[in-house]
């Protein structure tokens, strides 16, 4: 990190967050952002889903929501950028403040809600992207209005909107931050929104557009491999492992734990790395993954990839690390490679994926079931629970939490 963005980063983590995170949007558009040389090597460069990256590490969907960024994204060294998450109607979000740094844990919580200009705005920005030259691969998250009477419906509308100018679709059904939008995570209305989505994108004559489905990290075994059959059956290109979490770790340290809302960052690590490893295993080779949730540096973004992952997102970290965070990873990966004598970087994908399957998560039992609930982990759920408006859910989630550490015994 050079000196001028360790100041820039400084003055920005001194404001709101969200008022930081504006005003780095606009940032980026205008070109007022740090260059760090770019890493550009063959060996780093990935075929996936007919699509060709030039290096596995992609941003996350919710930094550039409404695709204001995005050629300077491209410019920092991204091999791929996911705008979103769009819904087909603009939405203002819930009410600030929604967006907490938890600067002693390296983690965020946030509870935005979808705020997003809406499909049409959003569509007007990527037709002149279209036009740019060299500019790496262009994913769009889609996702339902919070308001929606048909949410599967807005799922092929977005598909509809943005099958021309995207790259790769990302359906995201796991967003703690719409009540009940993680219900569409259950095989029968996923296997129906997967039909709607690839029914429209054969109609736009865009049949072969990759559609990636993304996923909570807060479900067990048993759930997660219904949703692998659900998205091979439904014809999903593969899974983003995963979105934010609403467990909240024993090892948190920042007084704004509490705050409801999804954690992303570095306590999001382990448990999205063992589901991606697990969610390997089960796929097969059916599924391409990315994984996202607590990458900072080179070594966890190789850990993904030997856990299971194609490609690796980043989110969290970059809010705190800047965009020299990019060249660090992508040299980093390299120097890795050479140590291990790979030719290639999709030679390590999977090589530690059966290690962190059989990993015992932090806060989950062998099962996945959740375990261990301390009075302040108790006192965030029922936070989220009140806040989602899902009071029947997390009662029985508690209660059952509750019953679990009783008949462990312990606190895992
Ligand atoms: C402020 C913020 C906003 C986010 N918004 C979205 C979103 O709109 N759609 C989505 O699919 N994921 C969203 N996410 C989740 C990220 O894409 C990513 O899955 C998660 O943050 C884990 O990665 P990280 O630990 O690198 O941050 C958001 C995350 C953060 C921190």
């Amino acid at each position: 990190m050079n000196w001028s963005e360790t100041l820039a980063l400084r003055l920005l983590h001194r404001l709101e967050p969200e008022r930081a995170h504006e005003l780095t949007i606009r940032a980026l558009q205008w070109g007022l952002f740090p260059m760090s040389r770019p890493v550009t090597d063959e060996r780093l460069r990935v075929d996936c889903c007919g699509l060709s990256f030039a290096n596995p590490l992609g941003l996350a969907a919710g930094f550039d929501k409404n695709a204001r960024a995005a050629p300077a994204l491209f410019a920092i060294g991204f091999g791929f950028v996911e705008v979103g998450t769009v819904t087909p109607l603009a939405q203002p979000g819930n009410p600030r403040p929604r967006l907490f740094r938890l600067k002693e844990d390296e983690a965020i919580i946030n509870r935005l809600g979808f705020n997003n200009e809406g499909q049409a705005a959003v569509l007007a920005r990527l037709r002149k992207y279209a036009r740019l030259s060299g500019r790496g691969v262009l994913g769009v998250n889609i996702g339902a209005n919070k308001n929606s009477r048909d949410r599967i419906a807005d799922y092929a509308q977005g598909a509809r909107c943005f099958a021309d100018v995207a790259d790769y679709l990302t359906v995201n059904i796991s967003s703690p931050n719409t009540p009940g939008l993680r219900d569409l995570q259950g095989p029968e209305a996923l296997r129906r929104l997967l039909a709607g989505v690839k029914a429209v994108v054969a109609e736009r004559g865009r049949a072969a557009l990759p559609v990636f489905v993304k996923i909570a990290p807060d479900m067990d075994d048993a759930a997660l491999a219904e949703i692998v059959e659900a998205a091979v059956e439904g014809g999903a290109a593969g899974l983003i492992v995963s979105n934010t979490t609403i467990e909240r770790p024993e090892s948190l340290k920042s007084p704004l734990r509490t705050e409801a809302g999804g954690l992303s960052g570095l306590p999001l690590f382990a448990p999205s790395t063992r589901m991606l490893a697990r969610a390997w295993l089960l796929a097969a080779g059916r599924l391409r993954l990315i994984g996202v949730g607590g990458v900072r540096d080179a070594e966890t973004a190789w850990t993904k990839i030997r856990a299971g992952a194609d490609l690796v997102q980043v989110l969290s970290a970059f809010v705190y690390r800047g965009p020299s965070l990019v060249a660090d990873i992508l040299s980093g990966l390299l120097e890795r490679m050479e140590r291990a004598g790979y030719a290639h970087v999709s030679e390590a994908v999977g090589t530690a994926a059966e290690e962190w399957a059989e990993r015992h998560a932090p806060g989950q039992s062998r099962t996945g079931a959740s375990v261990g609930q301390s009075t302040s982990r108790a006192v965030a759920a029922l936070g989220n629970a009140f806040y989602l408006g899902d009071w029947t859910k997390a009662r029985g989630g508690v209660k059952r939490n509750v019953i679990t550490q009783h008949q462990t015994g312990s606190e895992t």
